[in-house]
C-alpha cells in the first residue's frame, strides 16, 4: 500500500468549505466523555483549519446505532469538548447531511467549525451507500480525512465521499502512518514485537506478517496457551483454540525457518476458574508453563515472563505492542500488562502501542508520556500490523 499520501498542507484550504472526517467515538458514561484522548488527537488539524481561515464541517461516528436516532449516542457532547479545547463555538447541526446541515455549512464563514450528527444515525454510512457519500460531498470543496481509528472502515463517511471531491489526509493519519509505516517497512533492529489478547484467531495475519518483519515475536495473553498446547505441552483449563492449533505449529516452524526468536511466557498465573465478576477478588499461584495443572487455567504471564518479555524490550531497538498479556481488568491478573507497559516506558527503543486495551493500559498506569507513540486505533492498527490496505488512506489523494 502507499502511503504517501497529500495532507491538509498540500492543498489551499483558505476559505475553502472543508469537510473532515475525525474518530470522536469516544467513550463516554452517564452522557460525560471519560477518555478525550480522540478529541485532543484530532486538535492539531482543526485547528490548522481554522487558522488558515477555511470553513470547518467536522464529522464522526459514535458507537453503532445501526441507522437508529439513539440519543445517548449524539456527538453533541463532543462539540462541547472541542469548542472548550478550541476556544471558539463549535455549530452542531441537528442532522448527518440534510436540510439543518446544508444550512448551516452555507452559513459559516472564515474560521468558523461546524459538527454533523453521528454519521451512524444514516443507515447508508456503514454500507457506503453512494447518496450518502454524495449528500456529503455537497457540503463541502474539499475531504479531509483524520479519522485512522476508522480508516479500515470502507463507510461513505471515511473513503466513499473520496470519489466526490478532492481528498487528502490530517495531521493525525499522517503521523500514525509515518511512524507505524517506518516500523513497520524501515524499522531500527533488534525489532521486537509483543502480542497479547484472548484469541489466537483475532491475531492469525498479524503474526503471519510480523514474522516476516520482526526479530523477536513475544506471545503472551490467552493466545499464548493455544501456542504451547501446539508445542505439546497440556495446560489444563486455559483457553485453547483448538481449531489453530494446526497454524500455531505453521508460525512455530515459520519463526524457526525464519530465524525470528518467537517467545511464550516460561510462567503463567494459575487459578481453578476465571474471576467472576472480571474484577472480582481472587487468588493466583503461579507455575511453569510447562506445569499446569489440569483444574488450573492460566490467566496472566508470570513474573518470569514478565522479566524476560522485559529484557527483550530493553534491548530492542523498535517495539510494536498489541494486546494485554492476562485479564487485565482484574488487579490481581493485571501484574503481566504492568509488566510490559513499563518495559516499554523504560525502554529507549522507539516504542509503539497499537491501540485498544493495551493503549488503554499505558494511559490508566500513567505511562502514556514514556511511549513513543500510542496509536488511536484499535482495529484499524491491527489491520496496518496485518499488512492490509485502509480503504480510508487508500482513497486519499497520492503525492
Ligand atoms: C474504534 O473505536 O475502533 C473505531 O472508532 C471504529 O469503530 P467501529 O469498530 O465501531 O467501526
Amino acid at each position: 500500500m502507499n502511503y504517501n499520501k497529500k495532507s491538509i498542507e498540500d492543498i489551499e484550504v483558505a476559505g475553502k468549505r472543508v469537510l473532515c472526517r475525525c474518530d470522536f467515538n469516544v467513550p463516554t458514561k452517564d452522557g460525560k466523555i471519560t477518555s478525550d484522548k480522540r478529541i485532543v488527537a484530532a486538535m492539531p488539524t482543526i485547528e490548522y483549519l481554522v487558522n488558515k481561515g477555511a470553513k470547518v464541517i467536522l464529522c464522526s461516528h459514535m458507537g453503532k446505532p445501526k441507522g437508529e436516532w439513539k440519543p445517548e449516542l449524539s456527538l453533541q457532547v463532543v462539540a462541547k469538548r472541542i469548542s472548550e479545547l478550541l476556544g471558539k463555538e463549535v455549530v452542531m447541526a441537528t442532522d448527518v447531511a440534510g436540510e439543518d446541515s446544508k444550512a448551516k455549512a452555507a452559513a459559516l464563514r472564515d474560521g468558523d467549525v461546524m459538527l454533523l450528527e453521528n454519521t451512524r444515525y444514516i443507515k447508508g454510512e456503514t454500507k457506503n451507500d453512494p447518496e450518502l457519500s454524495k449528500a456529503l460531498a455537497d457540503l463541502a470543496d474539499i475531504f479531509v480525512n483524520d479519522a485512522f481509528g476508522t480508516a479500515h472502515r470502507a463507510h461513505s463517511s471515511t473513503a466513499g465521499v473520496a470519489d466526490y471531491l478532492p481528498a487528502v489526509s490530517g495531521y493525525l493519519v499522517q503521523k500514525e502512518v509515518s511512524i507505524m509505516g517506518k516500523a513497520l517497512a524501515n524499522p531500527e533492529r533488534p525489532f521486537v514485537a509483543i502480542l497479547g489478547g484472548a484469541k489466537v484467531s483475532d491475531k492469525l495475519n498479524v503474526i503471519n506478517n510480523l514474522l516476516e518483519k520482526v526479530d523477536t515475536l513475544i506471545i503472551g495473553g490467552g493466545m499464548a496457551y493455544t501456542f504451547l498446547a501446539a508445542q505439546g505441552y497440556s495446560v489444563g483449563k486455559s483457553l485453547v483454540d483448538n481449531e489453530k492449533l494446526d497454524y500455531c505449529k505453521e508460525m512455530l516452524a515459520k519463526a524457526e525457518a525464519k530465524g525470528v526468536k518467537l517467545l511464550l511466557p516460561a510462567d503463567t498465573a494459575i487459578a481453578p476458574a476465571f474471576p467472576d465478576p472480571i474484577d472480582g477478588e481472587i487468588s493466583v499461584d503461579y507455575v511453569d508453563c510447562t506445569a499446569i495443572p489440569a483444574d488450573q487455567m492460566g490467566l496472566d504471564i508470570g513474573p518470569k515472563a514478565c522479566a524476560a518479555f522485559a529484557a527483550a524490550a530493553k534491548a530492542a531497538k523498535t517495539v510494536v505492542w498489541n494486546g494485554p498479556m492476562g485479564v487485565f481488568e482484574n488487579p490481581t491478573l493485571a501484574k503481566g500488562t504492568i509488566a510490559v507497559a513499563q518495559a516499554l516506558a523504560d525502554s529507549d527503543a522507539v516504542t509503539i502501542v497499537g491501540g485498544g486495551d493495551s493503549a488503554a493500559a499505558c494511559e490508566q498506569l500513567g505511562f502514556a508520556n514514556a511511549i513513543t507513540h500510542i496509536s488511536t486505533g484499535g482495529g484499524a492498527s491491527l489491520e496496518f500490523l496485518e499488512g492490509l490496505e485502509l480503504p480510508g488512506i487508500a482513497c486519499l489523494q497520492d503525492k
